[in-house]
């Protein structure tokens, strides 16, 4: 597995697994609309402030994992296609982004029900920080996790 820069060639398939109606469930995340979703990653994610990364296996894009500032925060977000789930991707994906990605605390939001998500988190070293109650407005109840710098300054994957 490499992650590197984003690509305009890989954003079609970024949509694509965005649009998976499991994967919305899951990340309890209504897909864009193509040109929505061109406009979003063109303007508000692939901007210098964000360090975000293409997840490519054996030559294939399985994927993104990127970091962002919000409220003084920063967070952190990944999305693995739905033919490459349960083969420890995400994972590993995020492991490696650690490593260059060191502002800690570091964050994620994450709906309570996105068991596979969470933990992912928990395998890189996060842990549950607060629960959003009552849920947000769209009805979700989100968990937030962090991971905080540790004694030695390592995630402590496990
Ligand atoms: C959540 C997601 C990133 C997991 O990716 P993945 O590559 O399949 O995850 P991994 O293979 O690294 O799995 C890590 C752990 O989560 C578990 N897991 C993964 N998907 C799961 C699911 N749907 N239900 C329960 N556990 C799950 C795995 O069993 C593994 O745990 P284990 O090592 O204890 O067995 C992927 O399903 C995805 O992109 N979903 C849609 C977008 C999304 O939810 N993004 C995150 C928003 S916060």
């Amino acid at each position: 597995m490499i992650l590197r820069d984003v690509t305009d060639a890989d954003l079609p398939i970024f949509f694509e697994h965005q649009r998976d109606p499991e994967a919305q469930r899951m990340a309890a995340f209504p897909a864009r609309e193509h040109d929505a979703f061109m406009t979003h990653w063109r303007t508000r994610v692939l901007i210098p402030e964000n360090v975000t990364r293409t997840i490519v296996v054996d030559g294939r894009v399985v994927g993104y994992v990127g970091s962002w500032g919000q409220d003084g925060r920063r967070f952190v977000a990944y999305w693995v296609g739905r033919e490459h789930w349960g083969k420890g991707m995400a994972t590993q994906a995020l492991s490696k982004f650690l490593e260059h990605e060191r502002v800690r605390p570091l964050h994620a939001w994450v709906a309570v029900h996105n068991t596979g998500s969470i933990r992912v988190l928990e395998k890189c070293g996060f842990r549950k920080e607060a629960h959003e109650n009552p849920p947000g407005e769209d009805g979700v109840e989100e968990v937030l996790m962090s991971l905080e710098s540790s004694p030695r300054g390592e995630n402590n994957p496990r």
